[in-house]
């Protein structure tokens, strides 16, 4: 693995919690993720699967977690299965997990060798009544392919079919948007990391520079702090910034306009998911700044109403009420436009469409109960934005904030984001093509 080990006390947590949801008789089983196939042989990089990780700290294909707390032999009641090492996985793969540092990893005592898994679970299915699968239950998740969870839970199904069988998604859904404070470090770290490529790619900010040539920056810097991408970055120069899904990043920045960068590395799993939107000349015109301090005080109020309590849907409505006032200020909507604005048909729609942000945590969009309330614990990113394509102009900030019982807590406050700060930040000597 690529990141510093991490002290299991957090999955053991994590696992704690899980089992206390668990009722009398039950068994909870959680896979691996399959590793996907591309063209021919090839594959692509193992992405671990969230809540096996959340759970165990294992990110080893094929591995499988089983829990049965009321297991009569103590020595079920937790149980990880790994694959066995053998000379060829060595000679072709490297060093696979063994027991010992399975344990080591994720607190678990009792770990068996995959090969044993359906004789162990012929004898815990004896003694329990219901079994608790896994599926991905994002509500924007759109899946075409069945995934290993789906495809042994329905073997087990088929194998014993008397049983009673549960979802987990729901459980873990509301477990996972609570971080404990181990979480919070590594989502933190995430976010440095973040900054530090931000940083990088500042440097390297100037009128003809490459979309792509930026996205390098990032990507070095992520790579040598122990980090990945934790999605594929957005960097849309000019017009390109008003796409919101925009990846090809395959255009120049221009002299005059801005780019977005919606980007997040990846520390341990863990992401962070950061916006800045930064002049590449050095300079933000009069119109660029109007725009840029709009969003940034809807992004400020957004985070100050990151509460506990507080609804999802009435958070993204009170930035949607405090936006349309900045579009008519800003000339782009009209004051009779925002006194017909209605949650149904916000008067803000046409220039800021989307949401202002998501759970974050083992993955970009993590799960969390699709209205909040916000409990303390989870963190949020807050993202609103303003893109306006007749103008070739777009303005998006992101932030990633902790709720707690006193109040928001910005993990990424120190990310520059004031317009000054920004323009301060790209000042460089003349030999080297900027603004002096
Ligand atoms: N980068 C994806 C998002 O902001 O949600
Ligand atoms: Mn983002
Ligand atoms: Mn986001």
């Amino acid at each position: 693995m690529r990141h510093a080990p991490i002290d299991p006390a957090l999955f053991i947590a994590n696992r704690r919690r899980l089992v206390q949801q668990l009722p009398a008789g039950s068994v909870a089983v959680l896979h691996a993720a399959d590793i996907l196939p591309t063209t021919g042989d090839g594959t692509l990089k193992i992405q671990p699967a969230g809540d096996l990780f959340w759970a165990s700290g294992i990110e080893q294909e094929e591995s499988v977690l089983v829990l049965a707390p009321s297991a009569s032999d103590p020595a079920h009641r937790e149980i990880l299965f790994v694959r066995q090492p053998n000379e060829h996985l060595a000679t072709w793969e490297g060093t696979k997990l063994t027991k010992e540092r399975a344990t080591e990893i994720s607190g678990i005592a009792k770990v068996r060798w995959s090969s044993e898994l359906p004789a162990v679970t012929h004898s815990l299915l004896c003694e329990s009544t219901s079994v608790y699968l896994n599926a991905n239950e994002h509500e924007r998740a759109v899946i075409e392919l069945e995934s290993r969870d789906m495809r042994l839970g329905r073997q087990l199904m088929a194998k014993y079919p008397l049983h009673r069988y549960e979802r987990l998604a729901p459980l873990l859904r509301r477990l996972r948007a609570v971080k404990t404070p181990a979480e919070v470090a590594l989502i933190r770290r995430a976010a440095d990391v973040t900054d530090a490529g931000l940083r990088r790619l500042i440097a390297a900010l100037r009128p003809g520079v490459m979309e792509y040539e930026l996205e390098a920056e990032l990507a070095g810097e992520f790579t040598r702090r122990r980090s990945r991408m934790a999605y594929e970055p957005i960097i849309g120069s000019g017009r390109n910034a008003c796409v919101l899904h925009y990846l090809d990043n395959d255009q120049p920045c221009h002299e005059g306009e801005l780019v977005l960068v919606d980007v997040g590395a990846s520390y341990a799993n863990y992401a962070s998911d950061l916006t800045r939107t930064y002049p590449v000349s050095g300079r933000f015109t009069p119109r660029q700044r109007a725009v840029y301090e709009a969003v940034l005080r809807v992004l400020r109020s957004s985070i100050a109403r990151t509460t506990v309590g507080t609804r999802l849907r009435d958070w993204k409505r009170a930035a949607q009420v405090e936006m349309a006032e900045e579009l008519v200020t800003l000339g782009l909507i009209t004051a009779a436009d925002a006194a017909r604005d209605t949650a149904e048909e916000p008067a803000c729609r046409r220039y800021f469409m989307h949401g202002l942000g998501h759970s974050l945590g083992l993955g970009v969009h993590d799960m969390a109960p699709v209205d909040g309330p916000l409990e303390a614990g989870w963190v949020m990113t807050v993202e609103p934005g303003i893109y306006i394509p007749e103008e070739g102009l777009a303005v998006r900030l992101e932030n990633n904030v902790l709720v707690t019982e006193n109040g928001p807590v910005d993990l990424t406050s120190h990310v520059a984001i004031e317009p000054d700060e920004i323009e301060r930040l790209m000042i460089r000597p003349p030999a080297t093509g900027g603004r002096v």
